[in-house]
C-alpha cells in the first residue's frame, strides 16, 4: 500500500535552503559551530518545524533534541537524525540533510494518513563535528551512556568556553534525561562525503559500520630566540617540530597504504613572526583507519617518532587525547534491508564503509544501526563546495522513507 509512497523533494529542498541560510558563508557554504549564536539559531529553526509537524519535543542535558511521532503502540520509537552542527568552513547537506530528509519522512507521513506501529522519532545531537568540542559526536555519546554528562558539560573548546556555560547560554541545556527516549533502531542518512560512489557510478552505499578514529593534540615547547643569530645546532624549535609531525603523520599513512589515513589540521605557532624561532607549536593529529590493529600500529609508529624527536630537538612534548573510536560495525539485517531496498527502488548500490564519523556509530552501541550514503559530487565535504545531485537527494530520502516504515512496522 506505501509502496509508491514518495517524499516530496522541493519541500525537502525548501527547508535544506532555509536552514542554509543561518550562518551562510562565501561560496554557498555554512558556519554553525556547535553552540554559538549561528547554531541556536539553527536550531531554533528546526525544532519550529518539528513542532509545526506535530511531534513531540524534548531536548535533553547535553541539548540533543528528539522529535517523536506516535505510533499505534507504545513503547521506543525508530529513530532516525543526525546532526545540524558544521564545521567553520561547512556544506550545507553534512547532517542536515539526514535531520531534514527525516522531518520530510514525517511531513510525508502525515499527509498520507499513515500510522506506523511503533513511533518514530528525527533527533539531532549536540556537537557531531568536534570541531569546536572534543571529542566528535559528543551529543549522541553522551545519548548512549558513552561519556558522563558531567565530563561533557565541562569539555572547553577551542575558545576557551565550556559545553555547559554554551548550552545555557543559547538556551538549550534542556531538561530531559540523556539517553531518553529509548530506541528501537537507528538508520541516518547522510552524504557520502567521498569519492567512492560518485565515481563507481552508484546512487546508494549501504554503510557496513565506520572506521576507526583517533585525535591526539601535541603541545611542543622549545626556546625562542633570534632566526638570525641562533646556530641551527643551538635551537629547541617548536615550530620545526611540528612541521616534522605533520610531515610524518603524512609518511606514516601514505607507507602503511590501505585504508590509513592521516591529517593535522590545525597548527599554531607561538610567538607566530617572521625572525623568531617559535617557542611553542599546539598541533592535531587525525588518525582513520577501518581496522583497529592497523589504527594502533600507525598510533604507535607516530609516537615512537615523537619521542625520538622531542629528545633529538630538545623540546618538550605533551600529548592530550581529544578523540578515540575504534571501528563500528552495523546490525547486518539493517546494512541487507538498505540494500535490498536500495535494489528494489532501481537504484545502483554497494556496501562501504564511511570514512567520517557519524551519530549512528554511537547508536550503534545500545540499538540495531545503520546507515544510508548518496553521492558527494567530487567527493568534496567539510568544504563549502559540498554538494550532492536533487536527484540523489530524493533517492536517499525515499529509501528512508520506506526503511524507516519497515522497521517502524516490524
Ligand atoms: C566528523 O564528522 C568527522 O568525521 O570528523
Ligand atoms: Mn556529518
Ligand atoms: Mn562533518
Amino acid at each position: 500500500m506505501t509502496g509508491e509512497l514518495r517524499i516530496d523533494l522541493s519541500r525537502l529542498m525548501g527547508r535544506l535552503d532555509v536552514l542554509a541560510r543561518v550562518g551562510a558563508i562565501e561560496g554557498g557554504g555554512v558556519c554553525r559551530l556547535a553552540l554559538t549564536e549561528a547554531d541556536k539559531a539553527g536550531r531554533d529553526l528546526v525544532t519550529g518545524w518539528m513542532r509545526d509537524l506535530g511531534l513531540s519535543v524534548t531536548v535533553d542535558g547535553i541539548g540533543n533534541v528528539i522529535g517523536v511521532r506516535p505510533g499505534r503502540r507504545d513503547g521506543r520509537p525508530v529513530m532516525t537524525g543526525s546532526h545540524i552542527d558544521t564545521v567553520r568552513t561547512g556544506g550545507r547537506y553534512d547532517g542536515n540533510y539526514g535531520v531534514l530528509a527525516g522531518l520530510e519522512v514525517v511531513q510525508t507521513l502525515n499527509d498520507a494518513g499513515i500510522e506506523t506501529e511503533h513511533p518514530l522519532a528525527v533527533g539531532f545531537f549536540t556537537n557531531e563535528e568536534g570541531a569546536r568540542f572534543a571529542p566528535d559526536m559528543m551529543g549522541s555519546l553522551v545519548y548512549v551512556g558513552g561519556l558522563p554528562l558531567e565530563e561533557a558539560l565541562a569539555t572547553a573548546g577551542i575558545d576557551g568556553a565550556t559545553v555547559g556555560a554554551e548550552l545555557e547560554r543559547i538556551g538549550y541545556a534542556g531538561p530531559a534525561p540523556v539517553g531518553s527516549p529509548a530506541v528501537r533502531a537507528y538508520v541516518e542518512l547522510h552524504i557520502e562525503q567521498g569519492p567512492v560512489l560518485e565515481s563507481q557510478g552508484l546512487t546508494i552505499g549501504a554503510v557496513e559500520g565506520v572506521q576507526g578514529i583517533s585525535w591526539t593534540e601535541y603541545t611542543i615547547r622549545g626556546v625562542s630566540n633570534h632566526a638570525g643569530t641562533t646556530p641551527m645546532a643551538m635551537r629547541h624549535d617548536a615550530g620545526y617540530a611540528a612541521a616534522s609531525i605533520a610531515a610524518e603523520v603524512r609518511r606514516i599513512a601514505r607507507g602503511m597504504g590501505g585504508d590509513q589515513v592521516g591529517t593535522v589540521g590545525a597548527l599554531t605557532l607561538a610567538p607566530n613572526l617572521v625572525n623568531v624561532v617559535p617557542h611553542t607549536a599546539v598541533l592535531t593529529v587525525d588518525l582513520r583507519n577501518t581496522s583497529e590493529e592497523r589504527l594502533q600500529e600507525a598510533e604507535r609508529r607516530l609516537a615512537g617518532f615523537v619521542a625520538a624527536l622531542a629528545e633529538e630537538e630538545g623540546v618538550g612534548i605533551v600529548a592530550r587525547r581529544l578523540a578515540r573510536f575504534e571501528p563500528v560495525a552495523f546490525d547486518p539485517a539493517i546494512v541487507a534491508r538498505v540494500e535490498d531496498l536500495a535494489r528494489r527502488h532501481g537504484h545502483a548500490v554497494r556496501r562501504m564503509p564511511s570514512g567520517a564519523g557519524h551519530d549512528a556509530q554511537m547508536l550503534a552501541r545500545v540499538c540495531p544501526a545503520g546507515m544510508i550514503f548518496v553521492p558527494s559530487v567530487g567527493g568534496i565535504s567539510h568544504n563549502v563546495r559540498e554538494h550532492t545531485d536533487p536527484a540523489d537527494l530524493r533517492a536517499g530520502a525515499d529509501l528512508l522513507l520506506h526503511l524507516l516504515l519497515d522497521l517502524a512496522n516490524a
